[in-house]
Formats: structure tokens, sequence, C-alpha cells
């Protein structure tokens, strides 16, 4: 600790602090290193090991470019790196967890290369954590956090230039940055982008450190996200993911009601081929983003719709705004309009006081709902949310059975949507060379299915007609249409 330079320190009782009536001034920013930082950079290997969810993997990519303009190159070995960045996830404990091993796991390189780490993202916005890294992982040189990317090469400079750990973390965003280079520079795929519309939250669902790590929610420019789409486009992407943990309130800092469907159709008509987006929160859906939705065909009909619980006791507590009723109308409208839609859900189990007949519930909704797919969670209490001060007295032993007996029945749902895709002919966009079998070329369908088909790397970046052949849960296998 008596090393450190501690310029702010996280606060979460600063961070729920919400202005409703201020919108965050907007800043156009054209981010250069000084001559320093590029001849400290030139040829050095740089390894980011991100975490968590599409909003770390756009963060990353954003100081991935800043790294790249240092003359610097990527590396997967992080044994091999001269820096090494980890962008983390507070979600649950288990990702925090993950982080202090992996920082226990690389001491000896570090040391022993001189290697300059830092660590940035949701976990360096919680008090603890920061406090923790401080005491046990003193070879970290730099801590920031999600505020204040932006400022990354500015940090990076004083951090070099001093000694100990420098810590910057700013409870508050200050302003709404718009970056100058939002084409191609420093993203991870050639096709498929991710693009922010919202950053933030202001949800404050129980459970949740996110409204605490990420801020208030702010909306960018209609403007700044089609032109970034546009110039997606003209670089060759086929697909677009728009960003935010509540999309469908896109535009309401600014009183918009009906912005994300503007803003959704204004997209669609930019011509790219693929837009899907993520996460909508089931009661600021209207009925006019699921016309947008079926009036475009570039708008894939696929819907991640997070559920949480199928009990009103329960959804209340976890300060959900709608009940098990309305969020079963939400779907039929959904189903109505976009008849061929695939709905994926995430569902939080033992959430503080949840009885075995509130459990049943869940188990009848995601039957009623019939989900093509489901992330199951384990409730994780977060320090400094108000479940994690609930009383729970279920017992471990009932939490494990109640997640077995659930992942059970969301698994038959999935294989049931897999396989009655089996001898339909989708369109998929391939995207990356399999894992397991370099002779196979894996992509997604209109639906988000995951597709695999034996191919060559050429398929990459295109979108072509697939025969599917056969399913298994959480994947097809298919051939590309008149081929062999
Ligand atoms: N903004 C998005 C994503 C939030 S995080 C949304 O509202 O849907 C993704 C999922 O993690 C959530 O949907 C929730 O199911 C789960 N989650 C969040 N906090 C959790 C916690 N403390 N314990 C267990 N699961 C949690
Ligand atoms: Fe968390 Fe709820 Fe916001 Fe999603 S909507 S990020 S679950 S507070
Ligand atoms: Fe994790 Fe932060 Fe996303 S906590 S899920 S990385 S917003």
């Amino acid at each position: 600790m008596k090393n450190s330079r501690l310029v702010s320190l996280p606060s979460l009782r600063e961070a729920a602090r919400r202005n409703p009536d201020t919108v965050l001034p907007r800043e156009r920013a054209e981010i250069r290193p000084t001559a320093f930082l590029v001849s400290w950079g030139q040829e050095k290997l740089f390894c980011i090991r991100t975490y968590g969810c599409q909003a770390n993997v756009r963060d990353s990519e954003i100081l991935r470019l800043f790294l790249l303009q240092l003359g610097m190159k990527e590396t997967e070995d992080v044994s091999n790196a001269d820096f090494i960045l980890f962008n983390t996830c507070a979600i649950r404990e288990n990702a925090e967890n993950h982080l202090y091993g992996e920082l226990g796991r690389i001491k000896a390189s570090v040391l022993k290369n001189k290697a300059f780490v830092a660590v940035c993202g949701c976990v360096m916005q919680e008090e603890k954590p920061v406090q923790y890294l401080l005491e046990h992982f003193s070879f970290v040189s730099l801590l920031f956090g999600t505020n204040n990317i932006e400022r990354f090469y500015d940090l990076l400079e004083r951090a070099l230039k001093g000694r100990g750990t420098y810590v910057d973390i700013q409870s508050q965003p200050s302003s709404l940055v718009e970056l100058s280079s939002r084409g191609k520079e420093g993203r991870l795929s050639p096709y498929s982008a991710f693009v922010d519309i919202t950053y933030g939250c202001d949800n404050f669902c129980t459970y949740c450190i996110v409204p605490y790590t990420r801020g208030r929610e702010r909306s960018r420019a209609m403007e700044d996200i089609v032109a970034e789409v546009q110039c997606l486009k003209d670089n060759g992407y086929r697909q677009v993911t728009l960003l935010g943990q509540n999309v469908d309130s896109y535009g309401l800092d600014k009183d918009n009601k009906h912005a994300f469907a503007e803003l959704l159709e204004k997209v669609a008509k930019t011509g790219i081929d693929r837009i899907r987006f993520t996460t909508p929160y089931p009661s600021d859906f209207n009925a006019q983003v699921f016309d947008v939705m079926a009036k475009y065909d570039n708008i894939m009909p696929s819907l991640h719709l997070p559920m949480q619980s199928g009990s009103d006791a329960i959804l209340k507590r976890m300060n959900r705004r709608y009940t098990r009723a309305e969020f079963l109308d939400i779907v039929k409208l959904l189903r109505t309009k976009i008849p061929d839609v695939f709905l994926t859900t995430d569902i939080i189990v033992a959430f503080p006081g949840e009885t075995e007949e509130d459990f049943q519930k869940t188990l009848s909704l995601v039957k009623e709902c019939q989900f093509d797919g489901a992330f199951t969670f384990l409730f994780s209490p977060r320090p400094g949310t108000p479940a994690s001060r609930m009383e729970d007295k279920t017992s471990a032993k009932e939490k494990h059975d109640r997640f077995d007996r659930l992942k059970n029945l969301v698994d038959k749902l999935s294989t049931k949507s897999a396989r009655k895709m089996v001898g339909t002919r989708v369109k998929v966009l391939f995207e990356e060379v399999s894992k397991k079998d370099e002779s196979m070329i894996s992509g997604y369908d209109e639906h988000g299915k995951l597709v695999h088909v034996k191919g060559d790397k050429d398929l990459l970046g295109r979108i072509e007609e697939v025969d599917i052949l056969e399913s298994h849960t959480y994947s097809l296998i298919g051939k590309i249409h008149g081929q062999g």
C-alpha cells in the first residue's frame, strides 16, 4: 500500500448517486499518444484478457486500438507479454475470484520479464477488491475503471513515470466521449461489430452490481451511432450488434419514448446485412420496436429477453418492473409480430427468500415461454447491493438441486429448438475456423444459432445458405446449400 499513488478510489455510494436532470456533455476526442509513449511502446508485446459481457469486449477493443497506436504487437501468451491488461467483470463472485487466480498464476513470469500489468473494468469500480489488489498484488502497476478508459494514455504515462501502483478510479462518468476512430480500427472481428448505444444502467435490480460499476445510464447521439454503423458497412462489415445494459430505454435520458424504435429503423436503413441488439428490458419494450423488427429483413429474428424469475413475489424483491403476466404478454406480442423469432433468456436461481413454490413458478413460466435457450445463474451476493443484505435461508444443497432441475429443463428446450431446425435452410454469417476441428467453419444463423459446416477459410465473412443436417443442444451441423 505504501508504494501506491492513489489519485482516486472507488466509492459505491458515490456511484449510486444519480442526477436525472443532467444529460452529460458530449465531447469529441481524437486520442493520440505522446512521443514518450510511442517510444516506450515500439515493438513491445501486449496481451489483453477480457471477462464479462459485450460492453467489456467493446471497451477492450478501444484499449486494444490505443495499444496498437503505440506500435505494440498483440500476443495471446501472457507469459511472453511486456504489457498485460485484465478487463474485469464483477457480476458474480466467481468472475472476481477468477481474476485473483490469474494474477497469482502470472506473478512469477511478470517479475521475471518486468512486465507492466494493468487492471481495469467493473471489479475496479468496487471498494474492497481494489484494496485487496493493492495489498496482495503489488506488482500491478496501474488500476483504472470503466469511467476513464478514454484517458488511458495519460494514466499509462503517469504510471510509467512513477513508482508503485497508480490508481485512478472515477465513480461518476463526467462526459460522453465520442472517439474519432469508431470504424474498423482495434476491432477483433472484420465482419461483425459491437456498437455501443447506451452506457450504464439506472434500473438498480436489487441483485445487480452494474448500476454501480457502469454509472448512470447515458445514450449516445443517434447521428453518432448511425454514422458508426455506416462507416462499418463501408468497411465491409456484415453485422452490427447494438449494445446497452438496457437498449430499449435508449433515449429515455433525453425524454424520447420512441427513440429505440427510431434508432433501430435508421440503422436498418443503412442497409447493413445484419442487425442484432442486446439487452432489452422486458417492460421498456413497446409494440413499435416489434413493428420495426418485423418490417426490416436485416433485423435478425432473435431476441434475448431476461426473465430472471417466474414468481411475482421474487420479481418484486428483485425490483424488476414487470409481473409474470406482463412478461408473458410481451412474449406473446413478440411471437405474434415475428412468428419465427428465437427467444432466449437469463434466469437467476435461489434469489434470497425464493421458496420451492416460487421456483416452481419459474419452471412453469420457462415452459410457457418455450425459450430456445437460456443462461441460468445461481444467485451470487454482490457486496453493496440490497439483495446481499436480504435474509437467505435456503441450503446450498437445495440451491444446487434447483439449479440442476432448471438446467435440465432449459437443455431439453434448447435440444428441442435445435432439433426443429433439422431439414430447414438457414443463412449463416461465417465468422471463425472451429477451434476443435480446423476443417469446420462456424457462424451464426439468423436466429443466433451456432452452425458448423465443412469448408475452408474462404467462407469467412460470407453469408451463405446452409441446409441443416444434424442438431446438438447448443449447435447445428449443416452443409452449404447446393454443395455435394
Ligand atoms: N443488463 C443486462 C445484463 C445484466 S448481467 C440485463 O439486465 O439483462 C447478465 C445477467 O447476469 C442478468 O440478466 C442476470 O440474470 C445475471 N446476474 C446479474 N447479477 C447477478 C447476481 N448477483 N447473481 C447471479 N446472477 C446475476
Ligand atoms: Fe443489472 Fe438490472 Fe441493469 Fe440489467 S437492468 S444491468 S440486471 S440493474
Ligand atoms: Fe460484468 Fe461489468 Fe458486464 S460486471 S457483465 S463486465 S457490465
